[in-house]
């Protein structure tokens, strides 16, 4: 499995990173051999956010971990916060409280990296800053990162907070591809050409923040799988033939695609399957060509101008 110097940080993580939205149905020992899998394919990072599993996810992971001796250093994990019931919270009280929680549940006194998980547009920047230095100053975060932000969100906190935003969570998939789409379909009035989010993949290139992308194999807000779905025929006999040409599965390609482009993007699966994992994660070692990327990328109904 290759790996990422993340936002260049220094933080080195596996390409492929573990999602952990949905192990909320496994038992310790399940997730316990699960994590095995997942660490002898190469991955060492865990996405969490507090809001898994009301919560869950983070104590069953953290149940896991208190259960082995010594693994605590040889993963990484992160976690997000801000999600509430009906709205979104930067609030310094809110970060701090829920970092803690998260610390708890998760049975470590440290987050290799915590991320503002949606942008709060009631953030007071300086608010944020208060609280990722008191973060910082006890430990208890070593790295910071946000989630679905435009650039000028970033900028915006970036104004006040003193440490470096290595990381930004898209939506990014061959389904999702607005953040591609508007720099292909550039001085066009396709309906791709249209930005809505602040050119952010040329801006995290840029700034050197990592995009972790996440939910790579679902089509629209988590409506499902587009791999074997009837509703996606062409893109599936694409991914079929250069599946089969490359010796690997389509899933596997599916990830390829986005690992492909140079701005060296992470991506998180959310499989709770150990032969999917397995499976996916051979995708760290092909290469697909420039033709092959711009063929599925047309094969998902997109339009080269
Ligand atoms: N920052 C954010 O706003 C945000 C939002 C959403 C998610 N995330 C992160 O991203 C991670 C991944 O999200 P996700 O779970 O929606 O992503 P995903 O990897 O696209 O979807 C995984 C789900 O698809 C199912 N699946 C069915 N067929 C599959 C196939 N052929 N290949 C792969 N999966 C297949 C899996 O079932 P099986 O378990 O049976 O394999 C699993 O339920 C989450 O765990 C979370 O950490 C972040």
């Amino acid at each position: 499995m290759k790996k990422i110097d993340i936002g260049k940080s220094g933080l080195e993580a596996s390409e492929i990173v573990l999602g952990c939205m949905r192990i909320d149905k496994m038992s310790v020992e399940e997730l316990s051999s699960y994590v095995d899998v997942a660490m002898s394919e190469g991955i060492t990072i865990f996405d969490h956010a507090d809001i898994y599993g009301k919560g869950y996810c983070e104590e069953i992971f953290g149940k896991m971990l208190a259960s082995r001796v010594g693994l605590r250093d040889k993963v990484q994990i992160q976690s997000k916060c801000s999600i509430r019931d009906g709205y979104y919270d930067f609030s310094k009280e809110y970060i701090l409280n829920s970092v803690d929680k998260s610390l708890q549940r998760l049975k470590t006194d440290y987050l290799d990296l915590f991320i503002l998980h949606r942008p709060d547009t009631l953030m007071e920047p300086k608010e944020v800053a208060e609280a990722f230095d008191i973060l910082q100053s006890s430990g208890k975060v070593r790295n910071f990162g946000v989630s679905n932000f435009k650039s000028m969100q970033i900028e915006l906190l970036k104004s006040c907070v003193k440490q470096p935003i290595i990381v930004n969570q898209m939506q990014f998939s061959i389904m999702h591809s607005g953040m591609v789409n508007s720099g292909i379909q550039a001085n066009t009035l396709f309906e791709g050409s249209v930005d809505h989010d602040g050119s952010i993949l040329e801006y995290c290139r840029l700034k050197n923040i990592t995009l972790q992308t996440w939910s790579p194999f679902q089509y629209g807000f988590f409506e499902g799988i587009f791999i074997d779905n009837d509703k996606f025929p062409q893109l599936n006999t694409v991914l079929e033939r250069i599946a089969t040409e490359k010796g690997v599965s389509k899933s596997a390609i599916v990830v390829a695609w986005i690992l492909r482009h140079p701005a060296k993007m992470q991506t998180i699966v959310g499989t709770t399957n150990k032969d999917r994992l397995k499976d996916i994660c051979t995708a760290s070692n092909i290469e697909l060509s420039r033709a092959q990327w711009y063929e599925i990328y047309r094969a998902a109904g997109n339009r080269l101008p």
